[in-house]
């Protein structure tokens, strides 16, 4: 199991939310190089709470679009099939938000319930961050904006299961997912640790 609380989460030890973006996305990030950033106990809560969520993955991924779309409202822009519902509110009962809510959900679903195994959760997050460059005027720091929300709908459908640890080890966790998903957005191509890489060009299991 790879779970090395001091280990960096991120290459080289640089933070991405630090560096600029676009300036040198030629690199190529082995995926090797993350280490999931939670001891085999934090791993075994998250995975115990996230059923909770399991059972709840609509309600908890739309909750979580809503409050993003609440302080960022501009991000509606990225969203071809509700760009144009004026009022946030409205896209409770937008079917189109919901589908855009679960297939969300499911990537953190597969990241989360696989914190076992780390290549694997890794070159998936990879994967799933580098699907994004296909959105028009989508960039990399935008993943940053659903780190609250994230962190605050799940805290509401867990109610009293919730408490401070489980919230900082939430909080690790979704940090170190955005992270990559951030590396997957910039790089040009990944290195996996089965030596196969995938240049940029290549379409992703994601593509449409
Ligand atoms: C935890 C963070 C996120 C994860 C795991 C994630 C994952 C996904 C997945 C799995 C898809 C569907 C597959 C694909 O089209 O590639 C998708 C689509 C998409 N994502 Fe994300 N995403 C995240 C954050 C965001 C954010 C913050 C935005 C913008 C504000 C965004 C914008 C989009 C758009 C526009 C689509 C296409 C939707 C469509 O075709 O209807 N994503 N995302």
């Amino acid at each position: 199991m790879g779970c090395q609380a001091s280990q960096p989460i991120y290459p080289m030890g640089v933070d991405p939310r630090l560096m600029t973006y676009g300036s040198n996305n030629s690199k190529t990030v082995d995926s090797k190089s993350f280490k999931i950033p939670l001891t085999e106990r934090e791993v075994f809560n998250i995975t115990k709470s996230w059923k909770a969520i399991s059972k709840n993955m609509t309600n908890t991924g739309v909750n979580m679009f809503l409050k993003m779309f609440e302080t960022n409202e501009d991000m509606k822009i990225m969203f071809e099939q509700f760009r144009t519902v004026d009022n946030v509110a409205d896209l409770w009962t937008s079917r189109a938000l919901e589908n855009h809510a679960v297939l969300v959900m499911n990537a953190l679903d597969d990241a989360i319930t696989n914190m076992d195994d780390e290549q694997y959760v890794v070159e998936m997050l990879l994967t799933t961050g580098k699907s994004h460059r296909r959105f028009e005027n989508f960039n990399a720091n935008i993943f940053w904006n659903i780190e609250e929300p994230f962190l605050i709908s799940i805290k509401e459908t867990l109610g009293n299961r919730m408490n401070s640890n489980l919230e900082q080890v939430y909080a690790k966790a979704i940090r170190f997912v955005l992270i990559i998903l951030v590396t997957g957005f910039e790089q040009k191509e990944v290195k996996s640790v089965s030596g196969m890489s995938t240049p940029s060009n290549m379409s992703s299991a994601f593509s449409r």
